[in-house]
């Protein structure tokens, strides 16, 4: 079985973000991940859903977003109604996890928590039952480009075993860092987020089936 690649828009040339989707949708990536930071939780700013809403034309892929913002709680409707697909927020921003997961499910979005790498994975694992997937962090998030922190990938496992030890489906997502190499270490994952490798190569679908036939 293969990963599910995820590029993130995040390394992309805003300038050009209508012929990067399609140029990823031809590459053969399987979802498009986006990522919303407020400078409040993480410095840098982002995009939001009018952006979002912008794309969604010119894309048939499943939008990812990866909520980086202080309340979360507010941007869910908005993104919903943006045409995102699957919304993931992290389990530092929020108080109340386990109500945000059910809005989230209300709006019939996936839904994921993100964990920050300093964040034991055992606190996402009140909330398994009900996520589709859970985002583990191999960088700390806030920008692209950054180096793979090998000890994530204990987590990787310590939450595959718990999975299967529930006969859970919930997706494995991880996030930062990654390329060929630094993939191989993460094979319990399902889903694998790739921005710089992919948006910097000048070749994506020969960079996104190069993840896939890990
Ligand atoms: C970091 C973001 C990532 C980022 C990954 O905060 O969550 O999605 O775009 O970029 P690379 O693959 O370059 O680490
Ligand atoms: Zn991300």
């Amino acid at each position: 079985m293969s990963f599910l690649i995820a590029p993130s828009l995040l390394s992309s040339d805003f300038s050009q973000l209508k012929k990067e989707v399609q140029a990823l949708e031809r590459a053969g990536a399987d979802w498009i991940h986006l990522d919303i930071m407020d400078s409040h939780f993480v410095p840098q700013l982002t995009f939001g859903p009018p952006m979002l809403k912008s794309l969604r034309v010119h894309c048939q892929l499943p939008f990812d977003v990866h909520l980086m913002v202080e309340k979360p709680d507010r941007l869910i409707s908005p993104f919903q109604k943006a045409g995102a697909n699957s919304i993931s927020f992290h389990i530092e921003s929020c108080e109340d996890p386990k109500a945000l997961i059910q809005k989230i499910k209300s709006f019939n979005l996936k839904v994921g928590l993100s964990l920050k790498p300093n964040t034991p994975i055992e606190e996402s694992f009140p909330f398994l039952k009900d996520l589709d997937l859970v985002l583990v962090m191999t960088v700390e998030p806030g920008a692209g480009g950054q180096t793979f922190l090998e000890h994530q990938a204990e987590k990787v496992l310590t939450l595959r075993e718990k999975l299967n030890s529930l006969n859970y489906k919930t997706l494995i997502q991880v996030d930062g860092g990654i390329n060929p190499d630094t993939a191989k270490k993460v094979l319990q994952a399902d889903v694998l987020v790739s921005g710089s490798y992919i948006l910097k190569s000048k070749d994506y679908k020969k960079s996104i089936s190069q993840l896939k036939q890990i």
